[in-house]
């Protein structure tokens, strides 16, 4: 019988994490995903996936702020289908965060998601990923370099990222690889969300002229996972060229 890969996505259940959910379970992955606010998106996720494929999307609640909570989902995910291929790194916390107004709580509140979270996950994670041969996918963001203005608290957490993912890749090397995808202007933050100007700011300065889509990120994800076996410690920006403009 043929062997079904399990990918484990933090905040799958909304925007790009339910992109990579729905096309890696359409790529005949196994899903397990980590949900926090969104249980309901959760929910009627896993009923349509499951419907799809009996017994082949499962979810996990879990809040990042929490102590310990990185063993404990991996023991929750890994007696769900036995085995964990791929840990994809997706959850994260995006607000400004101006010098003036920065906070321990906003430090750590970003600081844990985006960063401790992906590198406590990936210990916990690593030996069962060496025995499957498995990979790593860090979502990080082009905005690191240039920074965010107004985001320091954000673009060090997405920097951090970064250079987590070069370190793990040679560290968990030969047997896992670990790469970045960096996405651009691919779902509008929802506090954006109306603000036209500052789209029409930003949609200038991308070479494509446009703002990408969610399944842009979910087929370089499974590129990664499934055709780029020479390819670790890597960095792709999604971004319809908008790096050349900033
Ligand atoms: N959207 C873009 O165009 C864009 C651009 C650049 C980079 N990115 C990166 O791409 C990834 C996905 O982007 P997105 O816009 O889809 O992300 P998002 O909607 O901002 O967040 C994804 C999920 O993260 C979960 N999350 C946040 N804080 C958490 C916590 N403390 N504990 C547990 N879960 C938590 C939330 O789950 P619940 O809803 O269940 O609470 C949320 O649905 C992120 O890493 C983001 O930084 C996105």
């Amino acid at each position: 019988m043929a062997i079904t890969r399990t990918v484990f996505i933090t905040g799958g259940a909304r925007r790009i994490g339910m992109a990579a959910a729905k096309y890696l379970h359409a790529s005949g992955y196994n899903i397990i995903i980590t949900y926090n606010k969104s249980g309901l998106e959760a929910k009627s996720l896993s009923k349509r996936l499951n419907k799809l494929r009996p017994n082949s999307f499962a979810t996990i609640k879990a809040s990042f702020t929490s102590k310990k909570i990185c063993s404990l989902i991996y023991k929750k995910a890994i007696k769900i289908f036995g085995r964990v291929d791929v840990l994809i790194n997706n959850a994260s916390k995006f607000y400004p965060t101006k010098i003036a107004n920065i906070t321990e709580k906003s430090w750590f509140d970003i600081i844990d998601t985006n960063l401790k979270v992906p590198l406590f996950l990936s210990k916990e994670f690593y030996p069962e990923l060496k025995k499957r041969k498995g990979s790593i996918i860090n979502i990080i963001d082009i905005h690191i370099d240039p920074p965010l203005k107004d985001h320091i608290i954000y673009n060090i957490s997405k920097a951090g990222l970064l250079a987590l993912t070069k370190t793990l890749a040679k560290d968990l090397a030969p047997n896992v690889r670990v790469n970045g995808v960096s996405p651009g202007a691919i779902m509008w933050p929802e506090a954006d969300i109306s603000n036209t100007k500052k789209k029409k700011e930003i949609l200038s300065r991308i070479a494509l002229r446009r703002s990408g889509e969610p399944n842009d990120i979910a087929k370089a994800i499974l590129f990664l996972i499934q055709d780029a076996g020479y390819v670790t410690g890597q960095n792709i920006n999604i971004d319809g060229g908008r790096k050349l403009n900033m």
